[in-house]
């Protein structure tokens, strides 16, 4: 987009799939240039499943000869069947340049005229996905069968059950968010219901609804079928089936996190036997070494051995490359001395101004060198992440 008075990063995205709405493609076209959202580029995607209808080619037509408003334009995405609502969202989304994405249907059941409170909602607010919603206050159905009704009601009680998730309408086929949250996911994009996939794989995302009332088609007919009843119940197992694998990875991470801490300090432990059989060896058995220049010996012997076993077995790093390991070994007897330090001062500390008894600041400050020493190595030595 050239265009001066628009910022690139502002651009949005309106994703339109079609399949067969020849009678209804060319009132939303009109309808969404009525209700652009202000001083941003905007782009319209059809995404058309080679409707038999002739629908691709009056979008085609409507490119070519219809004037558009300033920094708006229209594409068209033809595929060479039909696919499915959620993968032709998915390519639209693909192929789209907008940092702020609106999936909206074709057939006029979604009201253009609060794409606008969509966006600024987006862009003004800490939210990154803006549901329009016929659940939440102010929200409404219009035309629809009881029976519609019914499964629409109990495919979203399913969703908020079955997979825990918190909105009034996550199978809205209406909504806005932020493109960098599909930053590393991969969606399956089966079925329709492209936001519960994007809702249930999104983390720590905020969202909001806000309220609309959908209207039903005037013209042609609806395209959900028993099949997409069976690609919903299938999609809903699967993301059942990733959230319990999620969580299962989460606990795996708090397990290796303590599993570590136990060989760390498996490794200390066994430091100190080191430290003393060494020192004696050396002031009374082989060597009669002045006593402190024994037990410096120990020491070092004790932190190399610590570091040696603590980078194999501990932390699992077989990388012996002389660089890598002399560096890692600086580090690690650097941050053993500054925990020596550390306790040293903290007991100091501990007894002067909390006139705390020596053995219990001893225990402290043994405990907080100890997790100090850990966490440090972890994170500085061994360049792992400190939570898993
Ligand atoms: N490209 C493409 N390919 N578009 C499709 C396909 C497909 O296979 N199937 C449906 N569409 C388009 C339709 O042309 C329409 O614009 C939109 O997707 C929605 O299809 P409808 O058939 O009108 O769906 P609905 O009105 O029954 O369902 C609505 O409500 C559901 C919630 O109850 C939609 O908004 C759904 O997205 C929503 O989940
Ligand atoms: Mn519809």
């Amino acid at each position: 987009m050239s265009d001066t008075k628009f910022r690139g990063n502002e651009q949005v995205s309106i994703i339109v799939p079609t399949y067969n709405e020849s009678q209804n493609i060319l009132s939303i076209l009109k309808s969404i240039e009525e209700n652009l959202p202000k001083n941003k580029p905007v782009e319209t995607i059809v995404v058309d499943d080679n409707s038999p209808d002739g629908t691709g080619n009056i979008v085609e037509e409507y490119i070519n000869s219809v004037k558009k408003a300033t920094g708006y334009t229209v594409g068209v995405i033809r595929r060479k069947a039909k696919e499915g609502l959620s993968s032709a969202i998915l390519k639209g989304i693909e192929g789209s340049k907008g940092q702020t994405i609106i999936v909206m249907d074709s057939d006029r059941s979604h009201p253009p005229n609060i794409i606008p409170k969509m966006v600024d909602t987006l862009a003004n607010s800490e939210y990154d996905i803006v549901v329009a919603s016929r659940y939440v206050k102010g929200g409404s159905v219009s035309g629809w069968s009881v029976k519609r009704k019914l499964i629409s009601k109990i495919a979203t009680k399913i969703a908020q059950r079955g997979l825990g998730v918190g909105q009034k309408d996550p199978l809205s086929g209406f909504f806005a968010f932020k493109r960098n949250i599909l930053d590393g996911l991969k969606l399956d994009a089966i079925g329709y219901k492209m936001l519960l996939e994007i809702l249930v794989k999104t983390k720590g995302v905020r969202v909001k609804e806000i309220p609309y009332t959908f209207t039903n088609r005037m013209q042609g007919e609806s395209k959900l079928g028993t099949s997409t009843v069976f690609d919903y119940l299938r999609s809903v197992w699967r993301l059942y089936r990733y959230g319990t694998l999620q969580r299962k990875q989460e606990k795996r991470a708090s397990i290796r996190f303590l599993s570590k801490a136990a060989r760390f300090y498996t490794v200390g432990a066994f430091g100190l036997a080191v430290n003393y059989l060494i020192s004696l060896l050396f002031a009374t058995g082989i060597a009669s070494f002045w006593y402190l220049h024994a037990n410096i010996i120990g020491i070092i012997a004790s932190m190399t051995t610590n570091f040696v076993l603590n980078k194999i077995w501990t932390f699992e790093d077989r990388d012996f490359t002389p660089r890598r390991t002399l560096i890692q070994y600086g580090k690690f007897i650097g941050f053993s001395s500054v925990g020596a330090l550390v306790q040293l001062g903290f007991v100091f500390y501990l007894v002067e101004n909390y006139s705390l008894m020596y053995p219990q600041a001893l225990i402290l400050a043994v405990i907080a060198a100890a997790f100090g020493n850990y966490i440090l190595n972890k994170k500085w030595t061994f360049k792992e992440n400190v939570w898993e």
